[in-house]
């Protein structure tokens, strides 16, 4: 069955940068002129939204909370597969108030039947949703980041209430502290990386599930621009504004590249990919009996 992708976005009329837990965080930037900012924001989010649209996607925009800058990037409300939400716990004080608005959004997207069942992670466990657990549709497994905001501890977890394999990939730096800041799996079974971002067993983890052919690196100003956090349909790759080898990589690979300048949500350290949460995606192989309550 093939039906439109379902991808969830946030309104970004309470997006603001008011504080910093990642490096590319600029209150200070952000604080000179605020107003042009949140209206660069909006447009840039509609933008992105419009570019989604284009290529097929359903998009359902789920309300904001004033003190809540971050809920604009729901890639970190949930880690969602099979219509099964497994609602994330953040890190920082900062974004765990945003944990009651997601999980009262995905309530309202369960009474909507837009998705099926609604599950918590086990008391104190960190996981910071999509951002950090990327379903590799290709290899049909997970392919979660932990270290920085998401706990090791996390990845049996996944696999348990997924029922799917998952790859663990240890993250080495502050600068790239969600999984999808420095790792893109693409439709066609090629992965956009970058290297440095990862350790030495990390990186041997992408090595061992990836052909060498398949591995494509991104530069340091490359995954600078935001350009891995993309969102793929098809043979097309929604990103921020990327330098030009990059795409001519993609273009040569079969994948168009459509740009959206996403700056205004780069100095909150996210772009395309952590703005939007996919909601329909489904794994070939179905999963067995929940181990966790899932909240009825
Ligand atoms: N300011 C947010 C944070 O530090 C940005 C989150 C971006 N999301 C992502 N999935 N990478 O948490």
């Amino acid at each position: 069955m093939t039906s439109r992708p379902l991808i969830l976005m946030t309104d970004p009329g309470h997006y603001e940068v008011s504080y910093q837990i990642n490096p590319w965080m600029r209150p200070d930037a952000w604080a000179e002129c605020g107003a042009t900012r949140a209206e660069a924001a909006r447009g840039a989010s509609a933008a992105l939204c419009a570019a989604l649209q284009m290529v097929g996607a359903q998009v359902e925009i789920l309300a904001g909370k004033p003190g809540l800058p971050d809920m604009v990037f729901p890639a970190n409300a949930a880690v969602v597969l099979d219509g099964v939400a497994l609602m994330a716990h953040f890190r920082h004080p900062e974004r765990q108030g945003e944990e009651a608005p997601f999980r009262q959004g995905f309530e309202a997207l369960r009474a909507r039947r837009l998705i099926d069942e609604i599950v918590a992670l086990p008391p104190g466990l960190f996981q910071e949703g999509a951002g950090d657990a990327h379903w590799d549709a290709h290899r049909q497994l997970f392919w979660t980041g932990y270290g920085p905001r998401s706990a090791k501890e996390a990845t049996p977890v996944i696999a348990e209430v997924f029922g799917q394999e998952v790859v663990a990939l240890e993250l080495a730096t502050q600068q790239f502290y969600h999984l999808d800041t420095c790792f893109c799996p693409l439709p066609g079974g090629e992965v956009l990386y970058f290297p440095p971002a990862f350790t030495e067993a990390g990186r041997a983890a992408i090595a061992a599930f990836t052909d060498p052919e398949q591995r494509i690196e991104a530069s340091p100003d490359e995954a600078g621009a935001f350009c891995v956090n993309a969102v793929c349909l098809g043979r097309t790759v929604v990103m921020a504004k990327a330098p030009a080898r990059l795409k001519a990589i993609l273009a040569e690979r079969g994948y168009r590249v459509v740009e959206i300048d996403l700056s205004p949500f780069i100095l909150s350290g996210g772009a395309a990919f952590c703005m939007t949460l996919r909601l329909d995606q489904t794994a070939a192989r179905t999963r067995p009996a929940l181990p966790f309550a899932a909240n009825a």
